[in-house]
């Protein structure tokens, strides 16, 4: 059998997590779960509204649009435009997906054979490689460069000659680098160079702080010969229960993920792309105040680890912290360390490949004051 089966791929860190979250709460003990990355704002009003007209409307009973609704269609040019400067054409350039997850493993599976490789940065967000491995491709780790630009002069020749897809995730989950479009663009000329899709997951593209815009591959001239863009209303807008997101880009990557979809499914629920779609549309009256939360949250932390001796550097973008497991603990030692002792639940690195080992992820889902405990409570589960 040339293809991976499922019993191949290794266990799925995040279930760990939860076992060892489930068993302290059996064991009655209260915790701070700053984990998961799941944002624990709601929805907006505007898009429940939308959601309600739309659940009630005769005419959007039936299977959904395979491609995207026209009104889904519209309200992404029309904020790509707005947010990027970047013109499209929705009907040959975009796809509504049901969540980028699982969009970005759909687009993997569609561009992959068995033996393929499929290049994903060192330190990834984990359907790059499960997907690629479902695939029965071969994921091959860049290496990132001290300031989280990737390495591409480090890649072996034999394997880029290989690669039917590259991907790109800045600002990085859960690294939080961010780039710029000229860093964007060398990642173009070396996926056209080598005639590799390069899959940019802009999972994060609202939510930046202090004046800092994050670019889409979309602005670098030309990508779309070469690109593609998932991007999602999971984070910008509080809507991960929702699953309304859409890639954008070279329309032969579209038209593939049409077929590949249109294969074993149907379109994205009609009431996620209205959603959607009423989400992109008052995206700059959305965003600000969840930013704004999160800034809050971001600073409070960053103050209480700083105050309590440790040197952390507030991220321009994400809603994480992405911190240096003390010395002396092993990973998963720190994990249930600070689980035990403080209630506090983090992530280990190597949830995120072999490359996040000796580093831990916490995500910004509490309010500040809850922040700032699990802040205190990990500087002093490191000093015992
Ligand atoms: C980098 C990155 N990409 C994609 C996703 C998936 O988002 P969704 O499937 O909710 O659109 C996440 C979620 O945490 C993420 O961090």
């Amino acid at each position: 059998m040339s293809r991976t089966s499922l019993s191949a791929i290794p266990p799925y860190v995040f279930y760990e997590l939860d076992e060892r979250r489930a068993a302290a709460r059996a064991r009655g003990q209260q915790l701070i779960d700053v984990g998961i990355g799941s944002p624990d704002g709601p929805i907006p009003a505007v898009v429940v509204e939308a959601m309600q007209r739309a659940a009630a409307d005769r005419a959007l009973s039936g299977y959904p649009y395979f491609q995207a609704h026209p009104a889904y269609r519209d309200a992404v040019a029309a904020y790509l435009h707005a947010r990027f400067g970047v013109t499209i054409d929705p009907a040959r350039h975009m796809h509504a997906l049901a969540g980028s997850k699982e969009g970005i493993a759909e687009l993997i599976l569609a561009h992959t054979n068995p033996g393929d490789v499929v290049l994903v940065p060192e330190v990834y967000y984990p359907v790059y490689a499960r997907a690629t491995l479902l695939a029965g491709a071969e994921p091959v780790f860049m290496p990132f460069l001290p300031d989280g630009r990737l390495d591409l002069e480090a890649l072996d020749a034999a394997r880029v000659a290989r690669a039917t897809v590259m991907i790109v995730n800045y600002p990085g989950n859960p690294t939080t680098t961010s780039v710029t479009v000229d860093e964007l663009a060398r990642y173009v000329a070396f996926a056209e160079r080598h005639g590799i899709l390069l899959l940019s997951d802009l999972a994060y593209s609202e939510l930046s702080f202090d004046g800092f815009a994050v670019p889409s591959v979309l602005q670098v001239p030309g990508a779309d010969r070469v690109a593609v863009e998932t991007h999602t209303c999971s984070k910008s807008f509080n809507m991960a229960g929702v699953r309304a997101a859409f890639v954008v880009g070279n329309a032969e990557a579209i038209a593939r993920l049409d077929m590949y979809r249109s294969n074993i499914g149907y379109g994205v629920s009609t009431l996620s792309q209205v959603a959607g779609a009423a989400a992109f549309t008052h995206h700059a009256d959305i965003v600000p105040p969840i930013v704004a939360e999160y800034r809050v949250r971001r600073d409070a932390i960053v103050a209480a680890f700083n105050a309590g001796g440790w040197s952390v550097q507030a991220p321009r973008a994400t809603m994480y912290l992405w911190l240096d497991v003390p010395e002396g603990f092993g990973d998963w030692e720190w994990v249930d360390t600070l689980i035990e002792r403080t209630g506090v639940v983090v992530t280990p690195g190597i949830a995120f490949g072999e490359a996040g080992r000796g580093k831990f992820r916490i995500s910004l889902v509490q309010e500040s004051a809850k922040l700032v405990g699990a802040a205190n409570g990990i500087v002093g589960a490191a000093r015992r």
